[in-house]
Formats: C-alpha cells, sequence, structure tokens
C-alpha cells in the first residue's frame, strides 16, 4: 500500500525527501494542500505528466495545475507578470489561489492541453511547501481522484480512488479548505473568475478592483476560456437532488416510500435524524471543509440517492453551490 502518515506540524524530512526525489525520478506522489489532495507529478517531464493523465483516466483536453513553493519560481512555467498577478500574489499567496498566465517553452503541451497559457499557484500546506522545496521543481498536480468522481480529502480517499496507480500518498489528515483553489484567468483584458473557490469575487475585487465572471450556467461556459468545466465533474456515486429546505423532509421520505437508501445535507431543513442525514455548518468555509468528506461518507454508506438543502444565492455561498451544481449532473 502506498500510503505514508505524515505530520503536518513536524514533517518527517525523510519522508519528505523520499517523495521529492520520486518527483525528481518522474513518479507520481499524492500529497495534501490546503485545498484538496493533488497527484504530483514533474511538470517539466513529459513522461511523468503523462502518467497523471493515465491514473487518473483524464481527458488530454482538461489541462493540469502547477504548483511552485515561492512566487520567484513562476517565471519558470510563466510569463506576462504583471501588477495584477504580483497583486493578488501579495495577498494570497501561499494560499488558494490559481492564476492563469502566459506559459513558458518549457512546459510540456500536455500540461496544457495546448493552451498557451498556464494554470499556476503556491500553495499554503506545510506538507506541500516541503515537497515542493526539496524537489526544487514545479509540481503539476490535479485534485488525485479518478477523472470525475469526488475530491480527496483525505489520504483514505486517494487510496480508494487511486490505489496503487500512486507511487505514494503523504496523508496528513484532512484538508483545511475542502474545496479547489479559486481559478482566475489574467490573459484576458479583465481578470476572470474561472472556477469560483474559497478566496471569492468579492475579495478578489477588494484587491486588484474588477472581476469579470464567466456565467455560473455550464452549458453558458465558454470552453476555450475554461478547458475541463463542462463536464460533469466533483460528483458522488450516489445522485445528488437539491431541493428548497421546507421540502428535504418530505422528499426524504417519498425517496424512502421508493425503497431508496437516503443521504442528506442539511442546513436548517427539519427531518427525521437518522446516519445519513448530515447536519453540515451554516457558514461557508465550514461547509465547504465539510463537504466532499461528508459525500464521501454518504457514498459509503451505500446512498442511492443524496437530498441537499438548497444554500443561499449570495457571494460566499458560490464556490459551494457551484460544486454541488456540478454533483446534479
Ligand atoms: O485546489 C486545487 O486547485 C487542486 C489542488 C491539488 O491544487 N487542484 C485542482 O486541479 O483542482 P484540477 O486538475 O482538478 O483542476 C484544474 C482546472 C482545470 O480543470 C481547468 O479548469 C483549470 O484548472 N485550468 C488549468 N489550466 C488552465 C488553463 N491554461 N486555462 C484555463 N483553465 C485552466
Ligand atoms: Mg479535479
Amino acid at each position: 500500500m502506498p500510503l505514508v502518515h505524515i505530520d503536518s506540524e513536524h514533517p518527517d524530512p525523510e519522508i519528505i525527501s523520499r517523495a521529492a526525489g520520486l518527483l525528481r525520478g518522474g513518479r507520481l506522489v499524492a500529497f495534501p494542500t490546503e485545498t484538496v489532495y493533488g497527484l504530483g507529478a514533474n511538470a517539466l517531464d513529459p513522461a511523468a505528466v503523462a502518467r497523471i493523465y493515465a491514473a487518473k483516466g483524464r481527458p488530454k483536453y482538461n489541462p493540469l495545475i502547477v504548483h511552485v513553493a515561492d512566487v520567484a519560481l513562476v517565471s519558470l512555467v510563466a510569463t506576462g507578470w504583471n501588477e495584477t498577478a504580483e497583486r493578488l500574489a501579495r495577498e494570497f499567496w501561499p494560499g488558494p489561489l490559481t492564476l492563469v498566465l502566459p506559459k513558458t517553452d518549457a512546459v510540456p503541451d500536455s500540461v496544457t492541453a495546448g493552451l498557451r497559457s498556464v494554470a499556476v499557484r503556491v500553495p499554503a500546506h506545510p506538507i506541500a511547501r516541503a515537497l515542493l522545496s526539496a524537489a526544487e521543481i514545479p509540481v503539476a498536480a490535479p485534485s488525485a481522484n479518478r477523472s470525475t468522481q469526488l475530491s480527496p480529502t483525505t489520504g483514505d480517499h486517494v487510496l480508494q480512488s487511486l490505489g496503487d496507480a500512486v507511487d505514494l500518498i503523504l496523508d496528513a489528515g484532512p484538508t483545511p479548505v475542502g474545496i479547489e483553489s479559486t481559478v482566475v484567468d489574467l490573459t484576458a483584458p479583465v481578470p476572470t473568475l474561472l472556477r469560483p473557490g474559497s478566496i471569492s469575487v468579492e475579495d478578489l475585487m477588494r484587491v486588484i478592483g474588477r472581476v469579470d465572471r464567466l456565467t455560473n450556467d455550464l452549458s453558458g461556459a465558454s470552453p476555450r476560456r475554461a478547458p475541463g468545466m463542462l463536464e460533469k465533474h466533483y460528483a458522488p456515486r450516489a445522485k445528488v437532488v437539491l431541493v428548497p429546505a421546507p421540502d428535504v423532509g418530505v422528499r426524504v421520505e417519498h425517496e424512502r416510500a421508493n425503497g431508496l437508501h437516503v443521504g442528506a445535507l442539511v442546513v436548517h431543513a427539519a427531518v427525521e435524524r437518522s446516519h445519513t442525514i448530515v447536519v453540515m455548518p451554516a457558514d461557508p468555509p465550514s461547509y465547504a471543509a465539510a463537504l466532499y468528506a461528508s459525500l464521501h461518507a454518504l457514498d459509503d454508506a451505500g446512498c442511492d440517492i443524496v437530498v441537499v438543502e438548497t444554500l443561499p444565492e449570495t457571494g460566499p455561498w458560490l464556490a459551494v453551490r457551484d460544486r454541488l451544481s456540478r454533483a446534479t449532473h
């Protein structure tokens, strides 16, 4: 079994050095970031990058995010660093923000799915930072799950999804943010949000003024600007339905009467309790942190359907609503 436990506060240098050696040798290492676990490979080695696509069963048109240890290393993979990038990096890095910039020639086409831009971020998780510093290479890392499945927020999730397709899994427990990074395209005339995350549009606007948003409607998103965002994504095995709070109880009873094994994610809705009725936190960051773990748990409990109470249509809930709406497709 490729999984080893590692302590975030005191990472064992021998484990970090083994993991860094594997990455430099073209192998795959899954590691925690503050958002979700990533499936890492040397971003400058096309054979290593090909292993990521093979292990995930990921379509070749879906580009990867490149992780670097420090903002000074961005120039290895991206050009076009400007005032906007500088401000965002100063405010949010290390952290759950990904910037799309013109790519350098060093980045293989497979990393960017043939695009001339590259997505890059400096993660904040101490294990990710230790690994990137030790490896001394840019590391391409999509979420460490089979394509279209739920993203992993624990080492066990990675093991369940990818198993022996990974050479090493660094397990440091649950990831604190719990949903994938905010992605902002800086190659557009106006910075454009491609994927909402825990860093909100409001947070971004506070730092750089104007931010455009691709429409939240999946069918309306431009495939060229946001590759990989059109497919079914972040979905558990169970069917997911979104239901307004007052109707959740009735819907749960109705599905049970149909003979289905029913789970639910509720905040305020009144439902008769059972071990598959999960009461979620009422604030967006805590809800996001619990979201994938709860859906994984309901899958493991054998639920056929998960009834999810709809969430407020406000800015702070945008990222969570985005992931839930993808899960229903
Ligand atoms: O939080 C995260 O970002 C996690 C952790 C591991 O860092 N990674 C992650 O990677 O979510 P992934 O592969 O699941 O999502 C990458 C997404 C792509 O689907 C695409 O939407 C966007 O990032 N992306 C990557 N390169 C891009 C590019 N050149 N232009 C536009 N979007 C790009
Ligand atoms: Mg993913």
